[in-house]
């Protein structure tokens, strides 16, 4: 098969808990130092193919490549006509005589997987309607940060069992801490991606639960974590997912369940008065913000992982 020895990241569970772990700590150095002298990409090159809008993956990998000496070319929505305009499979062996990886953000997650079959330069799932494993590799990576290396971090994510709650479910699991997750009935993340972390954490000891009541997820908690009840494609949906997700937001009166110095963490964009409220958000437990800037620092250390260049 094309590119069966291409090494790609289109989940977390492409990871290894070491392979996590080194990923983490070249993350870490490279925060402390965020333009590398020996510009480890120089004449390296990546594309990035988006079916639906992006503020902070698509910046932070252009700006990745930047510090770390290479050059990367964006390529919008309309452009691409991913299996409408030409094949999945053409597109994917045409980029890969141009450039060295590939990150692609697709509605359905079929695309990512088949463009990876025909790739022969590592692909990074940069978003589809299931995952969004970068964002849950820096949602490890930020919670690391404030909390340090111990597994004793108790996580709640409150809200949608969508892409960013199965790449955290994921990332939690190989972090080897503890995620208990709240949703709506009938909104519970997908039980694939459940068994996937039930089977990683039966390996690294992490503890992974879902709790009908919001409240009793989020008492105790160290992070507390949302994210939008309409993602991007369900826009219909927006009517029923507004009046089932009551109950659900995480504001002042929930936040105060959790441990004092508990942080507060949001992929972003926010729908603001939804899912979060101003002064949650805005407040002094929010790392919204600082989440953000790590994506920054924990996809430089994805792209020497798949690249190569040192750490
Ligand atoms: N969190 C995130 O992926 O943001 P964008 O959709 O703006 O890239
Ligand atoms: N769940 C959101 C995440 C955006 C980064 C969406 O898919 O729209």
């Amino acid at each position: 098969m094309v590119g069966a020895r291409t090494r790609h990241f289109t989940s977390l569970a492409d990871l290894e808990p070491d392979d996590l772990e080194r990923l983490l700590a070249d993350a870490a150095s490279l925060k402390r130092h965020p333009v590398p002298e020996d510009a480890p990409l120089r004449g390296r090159s990546i594309a990035m193919i988006f079916e639906k809008p992006s503020l902070r993956t698509r910046l932070s990998f252009e700006m990745a490549m930047v510090h770390l000496g290479g050059h990367a070319a964006y390529l919008a929505p309309a452009e691409v006509g991913l299996g409408r305009r030409e094949s999945v499979a053409d597109v994917a062996r045409v980029v890969g005589r141009y450039v060295d990886a590939v990150v692609l953000r697709t509605f359905a997650h079929e695309t990512i997987e088949e463009f990876a079959r025909w790739s022969p330069v590592p692909v990074v799932n940069g978003l589809s309607d299931v995952s969004h494993p970068c964002q849950g590799l820096t949602d490890v990576f930020t919670i690391r940060q404030r909390k340090g290396p111990g597994r004793d971090v108790t996580v709640a994510y409150i809200g949608d069992g969508n892409n960013v709650c199965h790449s955290l479910l994921l990332g939690i699991a190989l972090a080897g801490q503890t995620l208990r997750i709240a949703t709506p009935a009938g909104f519970e993340p997908q039980p694939r991606f459940r068994e996937r972390a039930d089977a990683i954490a039966r390996r690294t000891g992490a503890h992974i639960e879902l709790v009908g009541d919001p409240r009793a997820a989020v008492r105790a908690a160290d992070v507390v974590y949302t994210d939008v009840w309409t993602s991007m494609g369900q826009e219909q949906e927006y009517e029923r997912r507004r009046r089932a997700f009551q109950g659900f937001q995480l504001n002042a009166e929930l936040l105060a369940l959790a441990r004092p110095d508990a942080i507060v963490m949001h992929d972003l964009p926010a729908h603001r008065g939804e899912e979060i409220t101003d002064d949650v958000i805005d407040g002094p437990q929010s790392a919204v913000f600082d989440q953000a800037e790590d994506r920054l620092h924990a996809q430089k250390a994805l792209l020497r992982w798949l690249l190569g260049g040192g750490g």
